[in-house]
């Protein structure tokens, strides 16, 4: 076949150049004589004009039948055209339809559930398309800062025993009789590699059963996990901070055009790419809140409002370190100088988004491991592999999770962390 080529390089072609172009139809719009589609590709568009008078009047008939979202080929000239998206379109001589489509369901205007249920179609739109590229941008950024810093990369399982991150958001799964649960989190897995590996790091789906309609909970989402032997917490915000900071800087540097096609403002993108994320703790997050008149006792969690409020004092994202013991998980480890707050941190994204790493240093004596696991009100049996790391050849060590899913939500500029992810799990919907 003839110079087959995608649109953004047809863009960029002298004019006279002939091509082939395959696509779907974005627009359509009948002036005259001529038709004028605007063609679709996983690049961008491209205008082409089918002129009654320059094509034998089949390929004319042909370009006609087909409307919105047909599959179809097209070769032609490409001109200067200043009114075409681009300043470019191609003049047509050939055309054919591969697949039509009568009717496409999203016409524009459509309601939310609507477009939920039509998920399967909707991805196709431009905008979704700009998010899942920076969403590629980001996973391949999170690998390649890993890669380059001599992290592990291992596979956890996601069929488990026991909950990690508490018992209220365990998905409950038939294991032949018996009870066994989706993944909350790769952590007790990773910690026990560590032991071989030293650095270790997991990109996995992780469940929560999360009854709270949040912009920000997903019941199925994409966590990337890591765990290092030997590092104390501040270590381990080391690596969250530069981690985010990569991401962030790649999709600046690969995907700007995306963001802009979001009508993201990067200002604040801008200053996060370099790093040097502020660090609080909690007991001065609790006066930044009482200075802005919010209500909270020391000892409450700080939920999704009290983060917004938060994320007012700073323009980038920005850590909460050393929480109560009782608002975070078990295995966080004490404070020595103060125990009743852990050594556990939070990063937040700015501009509202709140908390997208939740990580700490791990509780490494057994004795104190196993008296927290019972404060709890937990089964120790449950945990006695768990228990096992602190008897053979216990480290310090420390690791955080990051919601991959969050982290695109904020990067992109997202009302909702549903469209950061093609076919989101949320709300009772599992359809499609
Ligand atoms: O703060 P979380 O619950 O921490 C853990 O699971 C640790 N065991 C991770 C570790 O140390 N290895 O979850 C970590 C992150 C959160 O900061 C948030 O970004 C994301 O996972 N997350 C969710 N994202 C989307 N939907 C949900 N329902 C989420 N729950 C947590
Ligand atoms: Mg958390």
């Amino acid at each position: 076949m003839m110079n087959l080529v995608k649109t953004s390089k047809a863009l960029k072609l002298p004019e006279g150049t002939d091509i082939c172009l395959r696509g779907w139809i974005y627009r359509k719009r009948e002036i005259g004589k001529k038709i004028f589609i605007v063609i679709r590709d996983s690049d961008g568009i491209l205008q082409v004009v089918i002129d009654s008078g320059k094509v034998p009047e089949s390929v004319y008939k042909e370009a006609l039948r087909s409307s919105i979202e047909a599959s179809i080929e097209t070769c032609g000239t490409v001109a200067k055209e200043p009114r075409a998206p681009g300043g470019v379109e191609l003049k047509a001589y050939m055309f054919k339809t591969w697949g039509f489509s009568e009717s496409f369901p999203i016409k524009g205007g459509e309601g939310i559930d609507y477009l939920l249920d039509n998920r399967h179609l909707w991805i196709r739109s431009r905008k979704l398309t700009a998010i899942w590229k920076i969403r590629h941008t980001v996973l391949s950024a999170l690998r390649e800062y890993l890669n380059d810093n001599n992290w592990w990369e291992v596979s956890p399982p996601i069929l488990t025993q026991a909950a990690v991150e508490g018992g209220a958001t365990l998905f409950k799964v038939d294991f032949f009789g018996k009870n066994a649960y989706l993944s909350q989190s790769a952590q007790f897995y990773l910690e026990a590699l560590i032991y071989s590996l030293e650095k270790v790091w997991s990109l996995s789906v992780s469940f929560r059963a999360e009854r709270s309609r949040t912009r920000r909970h997903l019941y199925e989402y994409w966590h990337l996990e890591l765990e290092e032997a030997w590092a104390r917490m501040n270590d381990s915000m080391k690596v969250a901070e530069e981690l985010t900071s990569y991401a962030i800087s790649k999709v600046l540097n690969e995907r700007l055009e995306e963001l802009h096609f979001l009508k993201r403002n990067v200002e604040k993108l801008e200053i996060a790419r370099k790093g040097s994320f502020p660090r609080i703790t909690y007991d001065e997050a609790i006066k930044l809140l009482r200075k802005r008149d919010v209500k909270i006792k020391w000892g409450e969690d700080l939920g999704a409002d009290e983060e917004r409020v938060l994320t007012e004092y700073f323009d980038t994202p920005f850590f909460i370190t050393h929480f109560p013991k009782k608002i975070k998980s078990f295995y966080m480890k004490l404070d020595p100088e103060r125990p009743d707050v852990v050594l556990g941190f939070d990063l937040l994204a700015p501009e509202g988004y709140g908390e997208v790493i939740g990580g700490s240093q791990r509780e490494d004596r057994y004795d104190v491991l196993l008296k927290r696991i019972n404060e709890e009100g937990l089964n120790p049996d449950e945990y006695k592999w768990y228990l096992d790391l602190r008897l053979y050849g216990s480290v310090p060590h420390s690791g955080f999770g990051l919601g991959v899913d969050r982290l695109i939500m904020w990067i992109s500029g997202l009302d909702h962390i549903r469209d950061s992810i093609p076919f989101p799990r949320f709300r009772d919907r599992l359809y499609p």
